[in-house]
C-alpha cells in the first residue's frame, strides 16, 4: 500500500510523511511561484476576455452535467477593413475586396449550427407562386413597375439601379442593412437580380395572376397580406429610423430590456397603452374612442404621438424604453404593418393586438394566446375593456404572455437572425432564377463607402452604429423544411382556435354584465 501511494505521488512532494524544514522551505518557494504564475495566468484570461479575443460560453443545464466552458478563439476572426472616404472621395470607386477575408471565409469551418426560428418557414411559402415555374429575367423586369430599385448582387458584390426615391430614408436603410448582410455572410451570397418596393402597402394581387402562365413578377417589400403575393422582407428600421431617432435594432433591444428592468409588472399602470398617430387609418381613428373619459373607461389609455414636436424638443417624450409603464400595450396597423410592432411586443407588458390584415416577416410565427391577446377590430372597446380586465384577473397568465413575446422579440428576432432571414430568403430566392444576372447599365456599385461618407449627420451616425465590424463567426442558421398542407392547416386552425375561444370569454362577459343591468 505505501508504495503504491509513494509510487502514485512521487512528484507530490508535499504529501511524504518525512518533510523536512528545507523541504518546507523550497515547498513554500514553490508554493509562492505556483500562486504567483496562476495568478498571471487568471489575469492575462481575464485580459483577453475583456479584450473580446476569447468567448468564454458558461452553458448551464438543468441536468446534473457539469457547466462546460467552451473557448473559442474569435482572434482568428479578422475585423473588415475600417471606411476609406478619403479614397472614396477621390476615386468614387468601392475598395477592392480583401483577399485575408476570402481566404479566411473559404477555409473556416464554422461548427455552430442551430435551427432557425419557426418563422423562417413562411420563405417557403413566400416563395411557392414561383416553385414550379422557376423566375425568367421577364417578371423580375415587370416588377419595375413601382418598385423603388433593382438590387444586382454578382460575386458578392451588390450594385443598385435607382428609379425614384422612397419615402424618407427607407431605401437608404434597406440597401445599407443589404450592405451589412454582405459584410456579415462575405462570399456566401448567391447571384441575384431583385426589385424592391419601399411603399406601404402589397401591390402584387394574386387574382390577376392566377393559371400556370401567370407567371407574376417577384416584388420585395415590408408587408403583404394573404391577397397578394409581394415577398415580405425585413424593413429598415433594423439599421435605424433616423426621422423618428430610433436607433438600428440591436441598440434598441437592449435599451428596452434595460427599460424592463425599471417597473416591474405588477407596479405598471393596470392600463392598455397606446401612443402614435391616429391620422394614418381609419381603424386607428376608431381606436380613439375608446379612450378613458370622465364618463367612460375602458381601460384603455391613448396618446397622440406629436413626430414634429418631439423632433423639436428632441425626442424626450418618445424613448421607446420609457414606454414599457403600463401592464398592456395596444398593437394597431397604420396604412399597413407598424414598425412599432417589435417595440411593442418587447416590453413584458401582455400585447392586445387589434386584428390585423398585414403581415411583415415574422409576425407570422406568433401565436395568439401564447404570444399575444387577440382584440376584435369592430369592437375594439368592449374587447380592450374585457382583456384588461381578464389580465388584472389572471396575473399570471398574463404576465406570462407578455414574457413569451419579449422572449420570442428578444431572441428569436435578434439581429443576427435578421440576417439569416435575409440570407435564407435571398439564397432561396436565387435558386429560382432561370437567368445569369448581369449589372444593369445605371447601377451603381455600393459599398460602405459609397453610402457613409456622403451621409451627414445622424444619418453617418445611424449607419457607424450598425455597420458590421467583423464577419459571422458561423454559418447561417439551418433552414426548417416547407410546411406540407396538413401542418400549415393545422397551424392556422390553432390561431383561429384561439381567438375565437377569447371572443367567446367576451360575449359570455358581455352577456352576463348585460343581464344584469
Ligand atoms: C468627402 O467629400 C465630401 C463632399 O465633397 C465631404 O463632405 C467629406 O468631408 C469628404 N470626406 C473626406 C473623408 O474627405
Ligand atoms: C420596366 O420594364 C419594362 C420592360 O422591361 C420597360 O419597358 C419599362 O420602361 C420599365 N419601366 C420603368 C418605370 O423602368
Ligand atoms: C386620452 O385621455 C388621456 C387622459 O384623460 C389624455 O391625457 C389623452 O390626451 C387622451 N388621448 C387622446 C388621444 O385624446
Ligand atoms: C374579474 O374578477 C371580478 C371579481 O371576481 C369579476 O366580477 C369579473 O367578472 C372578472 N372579470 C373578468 C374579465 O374575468
Amino acid at each position: 500500500m505505501k508504495k503504491f501511494y509513494e509510487e502514485k505521488y512521487k512528484n507530490t512532494f508535499w504529501l511524504r510523511q518525512n518533510f523536512t524544514q528545507k523541504r518546507w522551505r523550497s515547498f513554500r518557494k514553490q508554493a509562492t511561484t505556483t500562486a504567483l504564475l496562476l495568478l498571471f495566468f487568471f489575469l492575462f484570461i481575464a485580459v483577453l476576455v475583456f479584450a473580446g479575443y476569447i468567448n468564454i460560453t458558461v452553458h448551464t443545464g438543468h441536468s446534473a452535467e457539469k457547466p462546460i466552458i467552451s473557448i473559442s478563439r474569435m482572434a482568428e476572426t479578422p475585423l473588415l477593413p475600417p471606411l476609406d472616404c478619403l479614397a472614396w472621395n477621390e476615386t468614387q470607386k468601392c475598395p477592392q475586396s480583401n483577399p485575408v477575408l476570402l481566404k479566411y471565409m473559404l477555409n473556416h469551418d464554422p461548427s455552430m449550427n442551430m435551427a432557425c426560428p419557426e418563422y423562417f418557414r413562411w420563405i417557403h411559402e413566400d416563395l411557392r407562386h414561383w416553385r414550379e415555374t422557376g423566375i425568367s429575367k421577364d417578371m423580375v423586369d415587370r416588377a419595375n413597375r413601382t418598385a423603388h430599385f433593382r438590387l444586382v448582387i454578382i460575386d458578392g458584390k451588390a450594385y443598385v439601379e435607382k428609379y425614384v426615391k422612397s419615402i424618407q430614408t427607407r431605401d437608404l436603410y434597406t440597401i445599407w442593412g443589404i450592405v451589412q448582410l454582405l459584410r456579415w455572410y462575405p462570399g456566401r451570397l448567391p447571384d441575384l437580380d431583385m426589385m424592391f418596393d419601399c411603399n406601404d402597402r402589397p401591390v402584387i394581387r394574386s387574382k390577376d395572376h392566377r393559371g400556370p402562365n401567370a407567371a407574376p413578377p417577384p416584388l420585395f417589400r415590408y408587408c403583404s397580406d394573404v391577397w397578394s403575393m409581394d415577398i415580405v422582407f425585413p424593413d429598415w428600421s433594423f439599421w435605424g429610423w433616423v426621422e423618428t431617432n430610433i436607433k438600428p435594432w440591436a441598440n434598441v433591444v437592449k435599451d428596452i430590456k434595460e427599460g424592463n428592468k425599471r417597473t416591474k409588472w405588477k407596479d405598471r399602470e393596470p392600463f392598455a397603452y397606446w401612443k402614435g398617430n391616429p391620422s394614418v387609418a381609419a381603424t386607428r381613428a376608431d381606436l380613439m374612442r375608446c379612450n378613458v373619459t370622465d364618463k367612460t373607461d375602458w381601460n384603455a389609455r391613448l396618446f397622440i404621438q406629436d413626430w414634429n414636436k418631439e423632433s423639436k424638443v428632441g425626442y424626450k417624450q418618445s424613448n421607446l424604453e420609457d414606454q414599457c409603464t403600463y401592464r398592456y400595450k395596444i398593437y394597431i396597423e397604420g396604412w399597413a404593418w407598424s414598425v412599432s410592432e417589435k417595440y411593442i411586443l418587447a416590453c413584458d407588458s401582455p400585447t392586445l393586438l387589434v386584428t390585423q390584415r398585414f403581415y411583415d416577416f415574422f409576425t407570422r410565427g406568433m401565436v395568439p394566446l401564447q404570444h399575444y391577446w387577440p382584440i376584435r377590430d369592430r369592437d375594439k372597446c368592449r374587447s380592450l375593456k374585457f382583456a384588461v380586465e381578464w389580465g388584472n384577473n389572471n396575473t399570471e397568465k398574463a404576465q406570462a404572455i407578455g414574457k413569451a413575446s419579449s422572449r420570442f422579440i428578444q431572441e428569436e428576432l435578434k439581429q443576427e437572425y435578421v440576417y439569416d432571414y435575409m440570407f435564407h430568403l435571398l439564397n432561396e430566392y436565387a435558386k429560382l432564377l432561370k437567368y445569369k444576372p448581369s449589372i444593369p447599365p445605371n447601377a451603381i456599385e455600393l459599398c460602405p463607402e459609397t453610402m457613409a461618407c456622403l451621409a451627414g449627420g445622424d444619418y453617418n451616425k445611424f449607419m457607424m452604429a450598425s455597420l458590421v465590424n467583423s464577419p459571422r463567426d458561423s454559418v447561417p442558421c439551418t433552414m426548417p423544411p416547407p410546411y406540407d398542407a396538413q401542418a400549415l392547416k393545422a397551424f392556422i386552425d390553432t390561431q383561429i382556435g384561439s381567438t375565437r375561444k377569447v371572443e367567446a370569454w367576451e360575449n359570455e362577459y358581455w352577456e352576463k354584465l348585460n343581464k344584469k343591468q
